[in-house]
């Protein structure tokens, strides 16, 4: 029987880092995307290629409320039951508070926290009994973020959603837990200007970003060990106590 985890923005970054972590191990994947079709089709022969598993992909925005029942039919025609569920797929706006309009607000909003709520209520029946669900939280919604008013916040609704979850999810033997993540090699920190990299940097204790791979341990201890739930677990480097 194949053990199979789906993750949300699996295709880049660290839910790609995840699938690798978890290919390792015998996981076979059902990663989700965006938009960039080339490099989800690179990622699935990458890991295809490397590990003997079955490695599937499925473009489903999370900004657009239809795509929840595209993974929904995805699932069922497919017939596959997951062992865990990791809503890892996230975005921003930078827009200054004062020129947030309330479209973007409800857009990241929509992505960070209803998309994931609602595509969980779709397909909690095809999450195995003694399985998991995993988020990724981040470290800005423990911290304010210094930009983004509706990151930060929707990132803290995602940490309070974990915890509130548990009591909804154990009538069907599915435990839930988070990642915060501090800052992340990713193509997402990548952009960011050298000058900013370097402050950045200047207040993480271990002086450095994080690399995708030594986080994506974390989400494999959270998905295998049994006793975990309820749990954010902050992995920023010591970003606090600098
Ligand atoms: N990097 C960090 O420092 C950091 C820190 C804390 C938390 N996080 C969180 O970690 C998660 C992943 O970030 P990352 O740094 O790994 O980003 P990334 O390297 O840019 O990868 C993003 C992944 O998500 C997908 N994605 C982007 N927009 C999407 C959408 N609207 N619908 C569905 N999938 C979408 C991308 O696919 P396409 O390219 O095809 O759209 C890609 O697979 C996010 O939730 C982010 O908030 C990141």
């Amino acid at each position: 029987m194949n053990k199979y985890v789906c993750i949300t923005g699996g295709t880049k970054g660290i839910g790609k880092a995840v699938a690798i972590c978890l290919a390792q191990s015998g996981y076979s994947l059902l990663l989700t995307y965006g938009s960039d079709q080339a490099s989800a089709e690179k990622t699935r022969q990458e890991l295809e290629e490397g590990y003997d598993v079955k490695v599937l992909t499925l473009k489903a925005d999370s900004t657009d409320r239809a795509s929840i029942e595209v993974v929904g039919q995805f699932l069922e025609v497919n017939d596959i039951l997951l062992d865990a569920m990791v809503f890892n797929a996230g975005i921003t706006c930078r827009d200054p508070f004062e020129e947030m309009s309330l479209e973007e607000w409800e857009r990241v909003f929509f992505a960070n926290v209803h998309y994931p709520v609602f595509l969980l209520q779709r397909i909690v029946g095809r999450i195995r009994k003694g399985g998991s669900v995993v988020f990724t939280g981040s470290l800005m919604g423990v911290h304010p973020h210094s930009v983004s008013l509706v990151y930060g916040t929707t990132k803290s609704a995602v940490h309070a959603l974990v915890r509130n979850l548990v009591k909804h999810l154990t009538p069907y033997d599915i435990r839930v837990n988070g990642v915060a993540p501090g800052f992340v090699d990713t193509e997402w920190q990548k952009t960011k200007p050298a000058e900013i990299r370097r402050n950045i940097e200047n207040k993480i204790s271990l002086n450095r970003f994080c690399e995708p791979g030594e986080l994506a341990e974390v989400y494999k201890m959270l998905i295998e060990n049994n006793y975990l739930n309820g749990e954010v677990i902050v992995v920023d480097g010591g970003y606090s106590y600098k």
